[in-house]
């Protein structure tokens, strides 16, 4: 096989072999390919396109150029879900808990926050003595024990797509439909779930800025799925704003178990019903979604899924005393932004409210940066509410001392309107494929 002429026929429009995909993947994986081959290969992709045999060729390769998990010892359909990366996003830690206690096995290998986007190991040591390095048996062990755990990565997965995601990253080759859902399903596909549910977000706030595009990238990652033998749906949902109200670290924690308890913001309350649902869907637990939601509703008004997310930090070393008093959180000191006008909040860019959350210490520049897990803001006002001039609007928590600067970044997040304002939709779209 020969690099040239692969690269070659993928600028005149020709599909790829499987083979040709392997020796491409593999080549790059153990350097006896240059970046350069690869760079012009991923251009070509990127201009005229994969199939969806392609794109699972790409992602099958992708899977076997590192480890897999195997999962089989855990009993009952292992449920998933995964999010294209959103704003205050805390669903993981409702999810879990409220899918565990309907018997779903929930085991998940979660991230660290980069950048603008929240990682869900980084919230959850917040919890202190609470511990995410699991080793795989605990992992296991764990899942069967209670039916949910959450870790940290340990085993080299898909180390190809590491490898070529740098490489997007420096040659304006990221935003391709087959690159980006092989990416992402590889990675899934690896840690071991019997089914899966994926939050492709869409507005300012997500890789996908319209409603087509993120359709056409469900569209490939179900396919994906389901070739890979895996019960998968997609929920495309709104990210014109952050989800629920806190972002930072420790404060999300607290608004998820708010949110169990059924006293959380009605977003993310509304979307962490929606996936579980889906969940118990993909799952065969549940055969329509109204039954489906009568579960789940009545987990929250029990407490059973408040219980569980307590058995859950209880069994991995955390103090669940913070869990029952959620006072008990050191937030990092207080500071107060009030609006300079009359009016509807319009917008909140989830993007700029990221980046200031960052600011303030709640997020990662670098892989290296420490975090501040008390910091971050808490969003008095939200799209469709009513606020007069001084009235409050954003609480910070931090310890960095440029608040002002920062303070002036949220207020530019704020967009308002003299008029009322409709709220808008979060659920816009479940693209799934028929039986
Ligand atoms: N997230 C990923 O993991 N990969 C991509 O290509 C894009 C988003
Ligand atoms: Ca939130």
């Amino acid at each position: 096989m020969n690099t040239y002429e692969i690269i070659e026929k993928k600028k005149n429009g020709l599909k790829l072999t499987p083979e040709e995909i392997k020796y491409i993947v593999d080549g790059y994986t153990n350097g006896s390919i240059p970046d350069y081959q690869v760079s012009a290969l991923l251009m070509a992709i990127c201009l005229k396109g994969m199939d969806v045999d392609e794109t699972f060729n790409l992602t099958k390769s992708m899977i076997e150029s590192g480890d897999t998990i195997d999962l089989t010892k855990i009993e009952g359909k292992k449920v998933d879900k995964h999010s294209t990366g959103g704003v205050g996003d805390t669903t993981t830690l409702v999810l879990g808990p409220l899918v565990a206690s309907c018997g779903i096995p929930f085991a998940k290998m979660s991230g660290r926050g980069l950048g603008h986007t929240g990682g869900t190991l980084d919230k959850l040591e917040s919890i202190p003595g609470l511990s995410i390095d699991l080793g795989i048996e605990e992992f296991i062990d764990n899942t069967n024990k209670i039916k949910l755990a959450i870790c940290g990565q340990t085993t080299d997965v898909t180390p190809a797509d590491k490898k070529i995601y740098a490489l997007r990253d420096t040659t304006a080759t990221v935003n391709n439909v087959s690159l980006i859902s092989s990416s992402i399903m590889s990675k899934k596909i690896a840690v071991g779930a019997d089914c899966l549910v994926l939050d492709v977000k869409v507005g300012s706030g997500a890789f996908m800025k319209t409603v087509e595009d993120a359709v056409e990238l469900s569209e490939m990652m179900v396919s994906l799925g389901e070739k890979a033998g895996k019960n998968t749906q997609a929920v495309i949902t709104n990210m014109n704003q952050p989800l629920g109200r806190a972002v930072g670290n420790s404060l999300e924690v607290i608004e998820a178990i708010n949110t169990l308890k059924g006293q959380g913001p009605e977003d993310l309350y509304e979307l962490s019903m929606e996936l579980a649902e889906k969940l118990l869907l993909v799952s065969g637990h549940s055969q329509t979604e109204e039954e489906a939601r009568k579960v789940l509703e009545e987990k929250i008004s029990s407490g059973k899924a408040y219980e569980k997310f307590k058995e859950f930090v209880a069994l991995q070393g955390g103090d669940v005393s913070y869990v029952e008093n959620v006072d008990k959180f050191d937030l990092s000191p207080m500071f107060e932004l009030f609006s300079e006008v009359d009016g509807y909040v319009q917008g909140i860019d989830a993007l700029g409210i990221g980046e200031a959350s960052k600011n303030l210490g709640a997020g990662r520049e670098t892989k290296e940066s420490e975090l501040d897990l008390g910091a971050g803001i808490l969003l008095n006002k939200k799209i469709g509410d009513k606020v007069s001039k001084g009235e409050l609007i954003a609480t910070l928590y931090t310890k960095k001392d440029n608040v002002e600067e920062i303070k002036e970044q949220i207020l530019k997040a704020f967009k308002f309107s003299d008029n009322k304002v409709e709220k808008d939709q979060l659920i816009l779209k479940v693209i799934k494929h028929e039986q």
